[in-house]
Order: C-alpha cells, then sequence, then structure tokens
C-alpha cells in the first residue's frame, strides 16, 4: 500500500547505446546538456547542437571533466532562429554522419519576459525547430530502415494546454493565422502566450508526421520535462532563492530523465504501441494531449506550416519598426 516508485535511474533503466549516433539541440545548457551527457554514458556518439561555438566547446569540455564514459561527445553549430539557419545547422549535422540514431528537439526560446520581440518565441520553436526536423528527416528514416530502428524525440510543454494554447478557436489554416498579434497581452503575458502557442504547434508537427510515417522502425515520441530548475542562475535574486526555488523544481539532471526514457528505453520499443505517437509526463507516463491536438487539426497545421516555410514576407511574424531587424 506504501510502496513507494523507485527513482529513474539512466545507467540501469536505458540501453547500451554502442555505435549508435544522436543528436540534440539546445545542449549546451539545461536539459540539453543532460540528456548529451547520459547518452554518452550508455556509448553513443552524441553530436551537441550549441548556437554559440563557444558555449558549444565549453560545454563539451564541462561534460568531459563530468565524464562521459564510454560515448564520445561532438559539438556542433546548430542555430534554429530562422527556417535558414536551421537548414543550414541540419546541413551541417548531415555532412558530418552517416546515421541518426536519436534525434532530441530540445533547445527552445523560454518564455523569457527579456525578449525584445516575442514573436521569436514561435519562429525559434515551431519554424525553425520544422526546417531542422525535416531536414533530418530522411536521415532518421534511412537509419530506422537500415539499422532496425530510430527515435524522433520532441521536448514539448504541458503549456500546450495553458494560455492562449487552449483556446479552442485557436486554428492553422493559413499563413496570417501565425501572425495574429498576442503582443497585446502585455510585457509579462505575452511571452509566455507565444510559448504556449509554440508547444502546441511542436506538438502537433509531431502527431502529424507520427501519421504520415511509412517507416515502422521510426518512432516519434513527445515528451513534457517537469518543472525544472534551469534559470535560477539568470538574476541575483534568483541566484540567491534558489535553495528554495529547488524544493519545488527539479533539477536540470532530473529534467532529462523524460528524454532520455524516450531516446533510449527498452521499453519504448517493447511496447510499441503504448509508446510511438504519444506524448509523456515525467518518467514514460503517457498521458493524452491537450484538446487541441486531434490528428485532423496537427495535419492541417502542419500543411500551413510547410507553406509558411516557402512563404516570400513570412518572417518575421510580426512587423519590425523601421531599422529594427
Ligand atoms: N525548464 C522547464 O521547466 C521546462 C518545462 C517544460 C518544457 N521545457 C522544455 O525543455 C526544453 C529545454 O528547456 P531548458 O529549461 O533546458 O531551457 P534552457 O536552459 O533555457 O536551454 C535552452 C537551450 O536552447 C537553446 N536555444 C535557444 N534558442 C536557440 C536557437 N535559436 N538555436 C539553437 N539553440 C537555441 C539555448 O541556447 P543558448 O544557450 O545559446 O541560449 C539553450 O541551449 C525546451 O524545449 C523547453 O521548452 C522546459
Amino acid at each position: 500500500m506504501f510502496s513507494k516508485k523507485k527513482p529513474f535511474n539512466p545507467e540501469t533503466e536505458l540501453e547500451d547505446l554502442t555505435g549508435k549516433v544522436a543528436f540534440v539541440t539546445g545542449a549546451n545548457r539545461g536539459i540539453g546538456y543532460q540528456t548529451v551527457k547520459h547518452l554518452s554514458r550508455k556509448g553513443a556518439t552524441v553530436y551537441m547542437g550549441a548556437r554559440s561555438e563557444e558555449a558549444g566547446k565549453a560545454a563539451v569540455d564541462a561534460l568531459e571533466k563530468e565524464g562521459i564514459g564510454q560515448g564520445k561527445v561532438v559539438y556542433t553549430w546548430c542555430d534554429f532562429a530562422t527556417p535558414e539557419k536551421a537548414r543550414e545547422s541540419g546541413e551541417k549535422l548531415l555532412s558530418q554522419i552517416e546515421r541518426l540514431d536519436i534525434l532530441v528537439l530540445n533547445g527552445a526560446l523560454l518564455a523569457d519576459p527579456r525578449l525584445k520581440y516575442v514573436d521569436e518565441i514561435l519562429q525559434t520553436n515551431h519554424f525553425g525547430n520544422l526546417k531542422l526536423l525535416l531536414t533530418l528527416l530522411p536521415l532518421l528514416e534511412a537509419t530506422s530502415d537500415k539499422y532496425g530502428e530510430a527515435r524522433a524525440v520532441l521536448v514539448t510543454s504541458n503549456a500546450h494546454t495553458l494560455s492562449r494554447a487552449k483556446d479552442p478557436s485557436i486554428s492553422f489554416k493559413s499563413p496570417e493565422d501565425f501572425k495574429r498579434d498576442f503582443t497585446s497581452d502585455g510585457k509579462i503575458r505575452a511571452p509566455f502566450s507565444y510559448y504556449s502557442i509554440s508547444k502546441l504547434c511542436q506538438l502537433m508537427t509531431h502527431v502529424a508526421l507520427h501519421k504520415r510515417n511509412t517507416h515502422p522502425n521510426l518512432f516519434f515520441i513527445s515528451i513534457d520535462p517537469g518543472v525544472v530548475n534551469t534559470f535560477s542562475h539568470t538574476y541575483l535574486i534568483t541566484r540567491l532563492l534558489s535553495p528554495i526555488i529547488n524544493l519545488f523544481f527539479i533539477s536540470p539532471e532530473a529534467g532529462s530523465f523524460n528524454s532520455l526514457f524516450a531516446a533510449a528505453s527498452p521499453k519504448i520499443r517493447e511496447d510499441k504501441k503504448t509508446y510511438d505517437g504519444k506524448y509523456m509526463l515525467p518518467v514514460g507516463r503517457v498521458t493524452p494531449m491537450g484538446v487541441n491536438v486531434t490528428v485532423e487539426r496537427s495535419e492541417e497545421m502542419l500543411d500551413t506550416s510547410i507553406a509558411c516555410l516557402e512563404k516570400e514576407g513570412m518572417f518575421p511574424l510580426l512587423p519590425r519598426k523601421e531599422g529594427d531587424k
């Protein structure tokens, strides 16, 4: 009656990844950094995506000091602030690898009120990640066919059920739907409005691509990492308060466990029906997606988004003042 679930242990619960190639985006800090560490400790060659070469290489050094086990960690430039940069980043990675067993789309802009242009949250998290995923998809598919399996893991957020993303009238029928202006939500709320929609669109993308997937050994899994303290270093006040913050938030390492479960637990393969195409709360708890995430709406959203990637004048999503980029 009082049995307590054992905490997730990446050492014992992940399979041996020797010979496999993984790519984790936004991995120079936070949850992504920890994800790279544990994939590498299981023997994978892990490409660490970071938009800053300096930060990426410093993170590789830090990881090597912490211990990366039998694996290998390689820095690769990856910036998905614009679809163009995302394509370049994907092509750069493709020029370095011949297989891609595990893709973890982790990097994102969080709901940061310091951002000058909040529409960048939707542009980066949804459109940038979409372009990157579409660039890498053929190699994931080929790897799944040739080596028997590949996994596309998306780090989304429970925020896809909140704020503007829970509005039942939200629709993505035309490019104009992505150009709606939520800055009127105010300096504090607008970043979260954009963030929630970006995480909704990321999840819908995974749902639609899973529906269209014709490769039986390619998995699409989406996760929420939990409520993770990846921010207390940002301000002096939050640094001082971090002992209290840590009572309510989990560590970045614990925040990586759900990504790791999706990327490398043998249970995913053993029980494909339970996990493939699904959304999980930590760790490994398959959970219904928000009400807006139906297959039909997801496919419509994906088709509109792909059209947006090709559309001239689509980005930035909101107009800029003269002189601004
Ligand atoms: N923390 C939470 O409680 C929480 C909850 C739910 C979901 N999530 C999700 O978990 C994932 C990781 O979050 P986190 O808390 O670890 O965030 P974080 O500490 O802020 O790290 C975000 C990472 O994404 C990178 N990034 C941002 N914009 C980028 C761009 N244009 N191109 C390439 N990389 C970019 C950052 O690079 P720089 O260092 O260069 O900025 C950083 O490496 C995100 O998808 C987030 O939405 C987090």
